[in-house]
């Protein structure tokens, strides 16, 4: 990944916000500091949809909608929904009209709103082409109001400290008018289920034979901690989440094992475990 390239392209995006924005939008009244509006090429926006490998039955919103390609794109192309929200009224109303034209405003619309004030808990696909600021501000907000497994496509700007399912980088020389470089990038996230920080387990004989209490530390998409099993500490390697579906490792009387389990209400349950020639299921439960 060029961080040094990225910055470049970030200081174009300002010095374009500063002459009255890619598209002129400096005339625009909008009541927040909203950044410049620089659409995404189309082919960005493809890319962004396959990679979220979007269908019919996602909802998707994008932040800062421009000119509602994203979305648009999305319901006419891919057969998904969604909105998009964007300061600047004269982008929405011309969305809205797209979407008239393109026969899809009965799947999509476009609202007149603040992003930051926007529910966007209905999400599947959560996309967004912002500063790197405001991509940053957001962090909470995707945390709090996103579901586990949502996933979130930023283009160019990663959200810092998370780590991406994904990225992608290609150079574009459509580009080159919008940020001054080649260089573009699309960052999959996906939102992380919370883990309590201690359960209770139920696990295979092999493994062992007493309940094993799980006590672990969260770091949005990593998990570490301890795992008491007969008597002794043992670490937990490698844990992860992608959505609610957590996996990581155990080192027990020598042999390693591998488990998986989705966080549900206060559990682990679908939990498999594989390791030493043992293949069998496991369960969590909140412990006291
Ligand atoms: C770089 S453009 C991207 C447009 C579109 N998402 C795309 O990828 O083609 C960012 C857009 O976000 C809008 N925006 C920035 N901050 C916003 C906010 N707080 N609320 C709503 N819209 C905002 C801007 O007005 C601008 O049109």
């Amino acid at each position: 990944m060029s961080i040094g390239r990225s910055a470049l392209g970030f200081l174009a995006l300002a010095a374009a916000l500063a002459a009255g924005g890619a598209h002129g939008q400096a005339k625009d009244k909008a009541p927040i500091d909203a950044g410049p509006y620089v659409p995404s090429p189309q082919s960005v926006v493809a890319d962004m949809l396959k990679i979220a490998d979007i269908g019919p039955k996602d909802f998707v919103i994008d932040l800062g909608s421009g000119d509602g390609r994203i979305v648009l794109t999305a319901a006419k192309v891919f057969g998904a929904s969604g909105f998009g929200v964007e300061i600047k009224d004269n982008l929405v109303k011309e969305s809205n009209e797209a979407a008239r034209l393109q026969g899809v405003a009965d799947r999509v619309k476009f609202i007149t709103a603040d992003l930051f004030k926007t529910d966007i808990s209905r999400a599947t696909v959560l996309t967004m082409y912002l500063l790197p600021n405001t991509v940053n501000m957001l962090k909470d907000k995707l945390l709090t109001e996103l579901r586990p497994g949502t996933k979130i496509l930023s283009h160019d700007y990663p959200l810092s400290g998370w780590i991406p399912e994904r990225y992608v980088q290609m150079d574009l020389e459509d580009k080159i008018a919008i940020s001054g470089v080649t260089t573009t990038l699309i960052y999959l996230y996906m939102v992380p289920a919370k883990v309590a920080p201690a359960y209770t387990a139920a696990m295979p004989a092999a493994v062992s034979r007493e309940p094993v209490r799980l006590n672990l530390r969260q770091q949005l998409t990593r998990v570490s901690g301890m795992a008491r099993v007969g008597g002794r500490d043992v670490s937990v390697e490698d844990g992860k989440l992608r959505g609610e579906r957590l996996s990581f490792r155990l080192g027990v009387g020598g042999r390693s094992y591998e488990f998986s389990g989705t966080v549900k209400d206060n559990a682990i349950v679908d939990g498999t475990v594989a390791g030493g020639g043992t293949k069998g299921s496991w369960t969590a439960a909140l412990a006291k």
